[in-house]
């Protein structure tokens, strides 16, 4: 039985050999604002985890006290983040914490969660000094291929807060559902939200096969501030995703203006794979989607704006007269080209307004569009070289970290993407490769976990891909390389599926 069963776990941790007890007497203090909507959380949580009402008073009496302190540092750094640094102290008289921003607050009380009784009960004595990693420890959901409801959303932003990622990547358009409601292209919903029916087997199986069950749903904007308030309480960001030019087919569905066929039919997309369509590069429509892009930066409040790019099959461009006349203009000579000053358009926008794009490392091979930082998912070669042409980088290799992937034998499992991603595997991932030097390093901003959901269509489904392997990505992410050690975290997350139990996440049994 280890010590601490912390996953992640924290930097430097000693235990005393002092207990805390939380009882229905105790007392919850904050002495700043910051630290006030911290506790306020941390109430909610041990009402839920332990059925106890703990009061909030400025007066504490002779009993035992849960005390937060500090936060007031909210400035956000150029990439987005806070300072995330916390020191959690245990004693038989009080459980303190203090941090400089809300973030190393929000990182506090969940370390606190995990330590958390299930009723009144005892908390170890302990002395916690921690901060993380990686400054970007993220997870992509993607809700066109299967749609979650705000409140499965929630779920997993709580899931994720609880093993301290801080960055939702939230996949909201694709060929098969556009799930963002846009009041200034209403269609996007009114017709991309919905496909006839799914696809229920691989790509490389023939016949492919199809349910004959519609698919649907979309988020209002009402919705998404919600989204975004449930995260922002607990230390997550939200990154919207507008997948573009390609991944476009419920886009066009909605506006087949926008693409290069003429009178064609576009349908909200009912199969996997890469669709050959892509929007057009005249100048009506690339001005239409930097005015979409307005809508998003209204809507969504982070400084990262993902701008899609992967996956662009160039062909229409290729046979499109429009779009040969439209590279001879620009003086472009290749497919590529087009591409890249297609995106080059939008992030010209999104920082002219303030934000920071960021593509799929795709977005490298025109040339990288001006002022776009890269998410590598072909293997870390693609972010490597970016790092090294000084572009910010996020690593999300999907060989390591796409949790969409089988787990174990494909004989075994639920239909699932391709190969075998083992949690041993998921264990090993490093976005800063060893002896990496310092300044190519300082541009891999961290990694990123994927959940594709293809083949998850729902949240049972989708915790069962996701946990354990979270687990280990939480702690690769969080935690120095030099400390990350697999038998210790293989110990550790024996008790930690105690938690995930309490949690009711449908995990996968292995590794037993
Ligand atoms: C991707 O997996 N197509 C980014």
């Amino acid at each position: 039985m280890p010590d601490i069963p912390l996953i992640p776990l924290p930097r430097f941790c000693r235990r005393n050999n002092q207990t805390f007890r939380l009882t229905p007497e105790t007392v919850l203090v904050a002495d700043t604002a910051e630290a006030a909507a911290a506790v306020t959380l941390l109430q909610d949580i041990i009402l839920q985890d332990t059925g106890l009402a703990l009061p909030i008073t400025d007066r504490p009496g002779e009993g035992s006290v849960i005390r937060f302190s500090g936060g007031a540092q909210t400035a956000e750094d150029e990439g987005g983040f806070r300072n995330e640094a916390y020191r959690l102290t245990i004693t038989d008289a009080a459980v303190e914490l203090v941090a400089d921003t809300p973030d190393g607050l929000a990182a506090g009380v969940q370390t606190l969660r995990q330590l958390l009784p299930e009723g009144p009960g005892t908390l170890p004595g302990l002395e916690i000094r921690d901060e993380p990693h990686y400054r970007w420890r993220g997870m992509l959901l993607d809700s066109s291929r299967h749609f979650f409801t705000v409140d499965e959303v929630c779920r997993l932003v709580e899931l994720m807060a609880l093993h301290k990622f801080n960055v939702l990547h939230w996949h909201l358009t694709d060929d098969q559902g556009w799930r963002l409601e846009s009041a200034r292209f209403p269609l996007l919903t009114r017709i991309g939200s919905r496909r006839a029916c799914t696809q229920t087997n691989h790509n490389t199986d023939r016949p492919i096969l199809y349910d004959d069950q519609p698919h649907g749903g979309f988020y209002t904007r009402d919705d998404v501030r919600r989204v975004i308030d449930f995260a922002a309480r607990r230390g997550i960001r939200i990154m919207p995703e507008i997948d573009l030019p390609g991944h476009a087919e419920a886009l066009l569905a909605a506006y087949p203006e926008f693409g290069n066929l003429p009178g064609y039919r576009y349908q909200v997309r009912e199969r996997w794979g890469i669709s050959r369509h892509t929007l057009n590069v005249a100048q009506e429509t690339i001005a239409a989607m930097q005015s979409l892009f307005e809508e998003v930066v209204e809507l969504f409040p982070w400084k990262w704006i993902h701008i899609g790019g992967d996956e662009v099959d160039p062909g229409e461009w290729a046979a499109s007269r429009d779009a040969q006349n439209r590279m001879a203009e620009l003086g472009l000579h290749s497919e590529r080209e087009l591409q890249s000053y297609f995106l080059t358009q939008i992030c010209r926008r999104l920082t002219e307004l303030g934000r920071r794009p960021i593509g799929w490392d795709e977005i490298l091979e025109g040339g990288p569009p001006v002022g776009a930082a890269v998410m590598c998912w072909h293997g870390n070669e693609g972010g490597l070289q970016a790092a090294r042409l000084g572009l910010d980088t996020v690593m999300t290799d999907s060989a390591q970290v796409y949790l969409n992937h089988y787990q174990a034998d494909p004989v075994t499992e639920p239909l699932s993407h391709g190969y075998e991603l083992p949690i041993a595997l998921v264990y090993r991932f490093a976005p800063v490769p060893p002896g990496l030097d310092a300044e190519t390093a300082r541009h891999i901003l961290g990694g990123q976990g994927a959940l594709w959901t293809e083949y998850i269509p729902n949240m049972k489904h989708l915790e069962y891909m996701m946990f354990p392997r979270a687990c280990a990505l939480a702690e690769r992410l969080w935690l120095p390389p030099d400390q990350c050690d697999y038998p210790d975290f293989l110990l550790r997350l024996r008790c930690h599926r105690q938690l995930l139990n309490r949690h009711r996440v449908n995990a996968h049994i292995l590794p037993l």
